[in-house]
């Protein structure tokens, strides 16, 4: 039985201040056993997020939204893997598409930084997508194929099963309100863990947590999390407000 994951991923918002104070509100409410539950906040919180969590005794975990494929040196405004890992960070977003888009990151610098997180012990959320028009051209299916097989190049067996997540986020659901049906999330997830099955073998692909992402809301996240190949979710807009804690509780 696979245990459910949701993820918030605040992206570039709230200020250091904002952050704690909206964290302490909702970590009370998030007392559960059942789910595993992950913010992702930007790079200045997370160690203030580090102390708070550990504090509190809290069983959320942190995870950072990106991370550089190098260990150290002249690399102006990067942060390495190490120095996520140094201070609690276990989870790493990886691949999202507003970073392949706005931020010309390619499949190879992805699967670098795939590589280095696993590398450093922390658990990877690798997110794939496919555009609009690659969806109304029918294209969607060997795009996610291309995606799992450049961004895990040289990942093994052992490294996939035990701390990479996988994040099907079709680009056109992303901030758009627009959410996938839940039969169209579910057919991608299955899509997905097929692909797995190919390349790591039936144990892998039975084992490995698949989140849908793209306007996952209070209303729809029971629906979606019900679907069999779906165990969790990549929330953005709404893990800036209460509704996450309605979120990570939708099956109380
Ligand atoms: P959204 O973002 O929930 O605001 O659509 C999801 C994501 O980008 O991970």
């Amino acid at each position: 039985m696979r245990k459910k994951i949701i993820a918030g991923n605040w992206k570039m918002n709230y200020s250091l201040y904002q952050g704690e104070e909206f964290l302490l509100s909702i970590l009370d409410r998030i007392n559960i056993d059942n789910v595993d539950v992950v913010v992702c906040p930007n790079y200045i919180m997370l160690s203030s997020f580090s102390e708070i969590l550990f504090s509190k005794n809290s069983k959320v975990k942190l995870g950072a939204q990106n991370v550089y494929f190098e260990d150290k040196g002249a690399y102006t405004g990067e942060v390495s893997a190490d120095m996520l890992n140094s201070i609690g960070v276990d989870y790493c977003i990886v691949g999202h598409s507003e970073r392949r888009q706005y931020f010309k990151e390619t499949d190879e610098d992805i699967n670098k930084k795939v590589k280095k997180i696993l590398e450093k012990d922390m658990t990877a959320i690798l997110c794939v997508g496919e555009t609009l028009e690659q969806r109304n051209n029918n294209e969607m299916f060997k795009i996610i194929e291309n995606q799992l097989e450049h961004d895990l190049k040289d990942v093994s067996k052992e490294e996939v099963y035990k701390k990479v997540v996988i994040a099907y986020e079709p680009i056109w659901a992303i901030g758009t309100g627009v959410t996938a049906t839940s039969i169209q999330a579910e057919e991608m997830c299955s899509f997905i863990r097929e692909k797995i099955g190919k390349m790591y073998g039936a144990n892998v692909a039975e084992n490995i947590r698949i989140q849908y992402g793209g306007s996952v809301n209070t209303k729809n996240v029971k629906e979606i999390l019900s679907m069999d190949n779906i165990d969790g979710a990549l929330v953005g807009g709404a893990s800036l407000s209460d509704d996450f804690v309605a979120i990570v509780n939708y099956d109380n």
